[in-house]
């Protein structure tokens, strides 16, 4: 009976493992992948490795990119948060992402993109040439004039050359 008991605990704590990394981890020569597609996710998972070069959190059911969402991702190329539920983008959110080079926000829920675009937002980002913000046009259907292109945040970006 008692051994019973602990082949099931050993069973649990198996399964708890592999639950508790669900993003797959692949390292090309050394640029590191988390994939994090359609988990469900609500909040950025806490247990991935910091130094990864790219976060691909597409197809999850993230509501809010947080000032702190990202913290300590110094590393980080590529963020890619497209198809989401996404509505609100608080203004330090990529402070610390300093190496950013893409950053894919399609297909979300962003309502008055260009006032949630604060000005300072990319200051740190000045790496950034790819930025998707298509098909958040939500808010815009029902009132066209709340819609207007978030110019200031970009105009820091010298070498943006995709929109
Ligand atoms: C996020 O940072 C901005 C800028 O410092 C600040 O105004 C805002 O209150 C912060 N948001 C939260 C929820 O802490
Ligand atoms: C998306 O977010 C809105 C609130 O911003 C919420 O009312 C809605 O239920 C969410 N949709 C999904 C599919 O999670
Ligand atoms: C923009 O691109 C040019 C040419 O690739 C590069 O020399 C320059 O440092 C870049 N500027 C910034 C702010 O990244
Ligand atoms: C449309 O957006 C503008 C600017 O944000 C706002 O002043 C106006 O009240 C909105 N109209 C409706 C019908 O929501």
């Amino acid at each position: 009976m008692m051994a019973l008991f602990d082949v099931m605990c050993a069973v649990f704590l198996l399964l708890g493992e592999v639950y508790a990394h669900q993003c797959k981890i692949t390292d090309v020569k050394g640029y590191k992948k988390a994939d994090c597609r359609k988990l469900q996710l609500k909040t950025i998972p806490s247990d991935i490795s910091k130094d990864i070069d790219v976060l691909d959190l597409r197809d999850n059911d993230l509501s809010v990119l947080k000032n702190d969402s990202f913290e300590n991702f110094y590393n980080l190329k590529e963020l890619l948060v497209s198809n989401n539920n996404i509505s609100r983008i608080e203004t330090e959110v990529f402070y610390e992402l300093q190496q950013l080079k893409v950053l894919d926000m399609s297909e979300n829920n962003i309502e008055r993109i260009s006032d949630q675009f604060d000005q300072n937002m990319f200051q740190y980002s000045r790496n950034l040439y790819k930025l998707d913000i298509r098909r958040n046009m939500k808010d815009a259907k029902r009132n066209q004039s709340a819609y207007t292109y978030p110019g200031a945040a970009l105009s820091l970006l010298v070498n943006l050359t995709f929109l």
